[in-house]
């Protein structure tokens, strides 16, 4: 009797058995599939770098989040072929910076994206970037949101969002 009870409490998740340790949270999943593996870090809010716009006007400029990742898509491509800041990217993971990038980007415009990534001065620790390789990536970020139709001034208006990140990426 005692062995039927035990077997129903145990059935009915109260018995022993529920006393088992639920298992460990997933880790979050730092890479996706597709992209290579990186060291673990703690997903933040604050890793954005940047405050979000409010209401949908930015992201209607940019087409949503299909015009960003257009954007994003193009802008990297031609970093990789550009001769002063191409190799700057050689040897990096391309399919995680288009998707971090994108959501980043999207994030920031208030586009409906979280930014998973991480944060800026751990993302450009050691890579000797300078202050004309930033000023090379912004021009072809101009480019690319010129050929999407963006318009200038919610290109400005994105540009000033991203110019604090300035020291957290560019090596003194
Ligand atoms: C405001 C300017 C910039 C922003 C917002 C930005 C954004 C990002 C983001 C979101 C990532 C990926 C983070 C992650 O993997 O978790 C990243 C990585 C990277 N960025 Fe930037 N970036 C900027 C400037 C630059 C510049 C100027 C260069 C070079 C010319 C550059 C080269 C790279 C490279 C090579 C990586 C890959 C690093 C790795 O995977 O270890 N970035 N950046």
């Amino acid at each position: 009797m005692i062995a039927l009870l035990l077997a129903l409490a145990q059935a009915a998740g109260t018995g022993p058995a529920a006393d088992v340790a639920a298992p460990a949270p997933a880790p979050p999943p730092y890479a996706m599939p597709g992209e290579e593996a990186v060291a673990p870090y703690t997903p933040d809010p604050r890793n954005l770098g940047a405050r979000p716009f409010a209401g949908q006007a930015m992201a209607r400029a940019f087409h949503g989040r299909a015009g960003i990742e257009r954007i994003v898509t193009r802008m990297v491509a031609d970093a990789r072929a550009d001769p002063a800041i191409s190799e700057i990217f050689v040897n990096q993971d391309m399919v995680r910076l288009r998707r971090t990038l994108t959501e980043q980007i999207c994030a920031i415009l208030n586009a409906g994206c979280t930014y998973s990534g991480r944060d800026m001065a751990s993302a450009h620790k050691d890579l000797g970037i300078r202050r004309a390789d930033m000023n090379r990536l912004v021009e072809l970020l101009q480019h690319a949101m010129t050929a999407e139709g963006v318009g200038f001034a919610a290109q400005n208006r994105l540009l000033a969002r991203l110019a604090p990140m300035h020291d957290e990426v560019v090596e003194r």
